[in-house]
């Protein structure tokens, strides 16, 4: 499309058929460019085994088109009907418990099962066939939110399907038992045929069985994807297909699935409570877009104000569904969609704000609606317009799901982890890409690997070689830990890190709260670079020629580095081994060092400034009038500048 997406979820099947004509009017009115539709239809399409009703589909399309309305169209398998279950129970996903998830919300099939791959193939098919050449089709929407409830499915029939991945993966039962080290507390299996899925077990389950059961399921949800593109790409060619991913989202390895996406689109539903919301935003829209490797990217679903699925429901304040809007647009999405257009009268998301509500067109909500259509519409010349940015962070999934398994030193949080370090960066204007351990990052300043545990040999040496060629590695603790096995570097950790780093690691001693008495985690205490409180973690450095920049005081770390800094080849490679309260000190002596610009102007705290194509965005993340840039922002209002130049990219040569 050479317009910006701008639109909704469209249930019609919710809805008599009088509403229709009301519906493409306001959405006219509403700037709407294209709706996503059929989402949750299956029932609807389908309603007995083998007979398909496709009239009401046909008369929506045809009205939409009409309208001048593109579709984004769904293959609606994401909620098999009761029919199915009725006949098939075997398509129920079970939990690790042994649960058996029933019919009756939805998502309730196992990714593995046959039986719902049958059904879902042959709905895919008619959907596909009959609306191929459908002149508003723009797009097809594989399933939805693929993972979203049923991360990983424990039944029978995915143990099967476990058994077939391990057996793929590693020849032979030996080879996974050296893997797995099954030679602790007595594991060791003697064929693929004793195997399970790791089920819930007297205490902690073996690490790597963890691990690799984490891995197979993202890959039976990238299973469902294939199966159904498969049949879109052989039916309907040339039509691009997505799937709407979850931010960050830890069941689903993002990296293996939006690498078979023709576009990357993304659900993101921030809580307007949470003063972290902005930040959070930017930081998952910068994901996306890193996910497409810089391609342009779609918001595919967020809320024009409240959902209904947390304890407490806030909305947004007017202003705010403006702002989060134009961040996705200035961080590289030629679309911003929501859930959902129409507002439910019935149902489990009666509740969930939209489009068009409840109260219909005289509402705060639907005005906010229509200036956003009027003011993206003004946008159009950004489609296909691609960021760069300076600094990278890596994003792991395996790190991900090993960081935060049980039996480990310390509970982390791995998205926090990253958090602390991007919402420097953020604060800044500096702008980030995600990267993957062993990916691209040549041409990147700066490149931070914070809690990425998980360092096989070739991640090692590529992110050693960046900083002998001229990068800057600023690591965090616990990266380069454990190989893919889930087996530790021995001798200091940090495998091959270790020389460029110039340090070793002897020992983990997080701070910890009194476990039955109880209170609070106590502080650490830094002196030097980032000198004050430091939080969550503290190990013992042995220095091996880096220099010292920040040591421990206090405690049984007193005067042992906390911070090191070390010159290796053309680069150099940081070392942090804390969380300190004041990161911006080491975030700003890196950015100096590495000769990283922002390239946009100061803001005050809370404004964020961001440069796509030709525009400065300037969104006011407060709930008070400020000044910036020689601009006077409302609460949460939002300003789009012309520049007159295109960004300085800022990059290495
Ligand atoms: C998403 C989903 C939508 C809707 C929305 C509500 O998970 O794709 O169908 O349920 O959340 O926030």
């Amino acid at each position: 499309m050479d317009r910006l997406w701008y639109g909704g979820d469209y249930n019609p099947e919710q809805w008599p058929a009088e509403v229709w004509d009301e519906d493409v009017r306001l959405m006219q009115r509403a700037g709407v460019t294209i709706a996503t539709v059929g989402v949750f239809s299956w029932a609807t399409l389908e309603p007995q085994d083998g007979r398909f009703e496709f009239g009401w589909l046909d008369d929506v399309l045809d009205r939409l088109h009409a309208g001048g309305i593109r579709v984004d169209l769904a293959t609606a398998t994401a909620s098999p009907p009761p029919w199915l279950v009725h006949e098939h129970p075997d398509v129920l996903p079970v939990t690790e418990d042994g649960v058996v998830l029933s019919v009756g919300s939805r998502q309730h099939y196992s990714p593995s099962s046959a039986t719902y791959r049958r059904y879902a193939d042959r709905l895919v098919r008619a959907v596909a066939e009959r609306y191929r050449s459908h002149p508003a089709l723009e797009a097809w929407h594989v399933n939805n939110e693929l993972g979203c409830h049923v991360h990983r499915d424990y039944s029978d029939e995915s143990a099967a399907a476990f058994r077939r991945w391990l057996e793929h993966r590693y020849g032979d039962v030996a080879t996974l038992n050296e893997a797995w080290g099954t030679a602790f507390w007595s594991q060791a299996y003697s064929s693929f045929d004793e195997i399970r899925p790791p089920r819930t077990a007297p205490t902690f389950r073996n690490p790597t069985q963890l691990l690799d059961f984490d891995r197979f399921s993202s890959d039976a949800w990238l299973e469902v994807y294939r199966a159904e593109t498969a049949i879109l790409r052989e039916v309907s060619p040339g039509v691009p297909i997505t799937t709407n991913l979850m931010g960050f989202f830890k069941p689903l390895d993002y990296w293996r699935h939006a690498a078979l996406l023709d576009f990357v689109s993304d659900d993101h539903y921030v809580d307007p409570a949470d003063p972290a919301a902005p930040v959070i935003a930017a930081m998952t829209r910068d994901l996306m877009r890193s996910l497409g490797g810089g391609k342009p990217w779609i918001l595919m679903e967020q809320s024009t104000s409240a959902v209904n699925w947390r304890r407490r429901n806030a909305p947004k304040p007017p202003g705010m569904y403006r702002a989060l809007s134009l961040q996705a647009v200035a961080r590289g999405a030629d679309g911003v969609m929501q859930f959902q257009w129409r507002q439910s009268r019935a149902g489990a998301e009666k509740f969930h704000s939209a489009m068009l509500p409840h109260g219909g067109e005289d509402t705060r909500i639907f005005r906010e609606t229509v200036a956003l259509g009027q003011e993206l519409a003004g946008l159009s010349d950004l489609v296909g317009t691609r960021l760069t940015a300076p600094v990278a962070i890596v994003l792991d999934w395996d790190s991900w799901w090993a960081l935060e398994q049980a039996a480990t030193p310390a509970e982390l949080s791995y998205q926090r982890l990253l958090l602390r370090w991007y919402r420097e960066l953020w604060r800044r204007g500096v702008l980030v890409d995600f990267v993957r351990p062993d990916g691209d990052v040549e041409g990147y300043r700066v490149v931070i690997a914070a809690g990425t545990q998980v360092l096989p040999q070739a991640a090692q040496d590529r992110l050693a070689g960046y900083v002998r060629g001229g990068g800057t590695l600023v690591v965090g603790y616990q990266t380069a830990i454990l190989d893919e096995h889930l087996h530790v570097l021995l001798g200091g950790y940090l495998g091959a890190l270790r020389d460029v780093l110039g340090i070793r690691i002897e020992e983990f001693a997080p701070p910890a709260e009194p476990s039955v008495t109880g209170g609070p985690v106590p502080a650490l205490e830094l002196a030097g670079l980032a000198a004050g409180s430091a939080q969550e973690w503290g190990e013992v450095v042995r220095v091996a020629g880096a220099e010292v920049l920040s040591t421990f005081a206090g405690g049984m770390l007193d005067g042992l580095p906390a911070i090191t800094r070390n010159g290796s080849g053309a680069g150099a490679a940081w070392y942090v081994a804390t969380a300190p309260d004041d990161l911006g000190a080491v975030v700003d002596r890196v950015l100096a060092e590495a000769g990283v610009e922002p390239g946009v102007p100061e803001t005050p705290d809370g404004v964020e400034a961001v440069r796509r194509g030709d525009r400065l965005f300037l969104l006011n993340h407060t709930d008070h009038e400020v000044e910036a840039a020689g601009t006077r922002l409302e609460p949460h209002g939002s300003a789009v500048l012309p520049t007159g130049a295109t960004a300085d990219d800022g990059r290495a040569d």
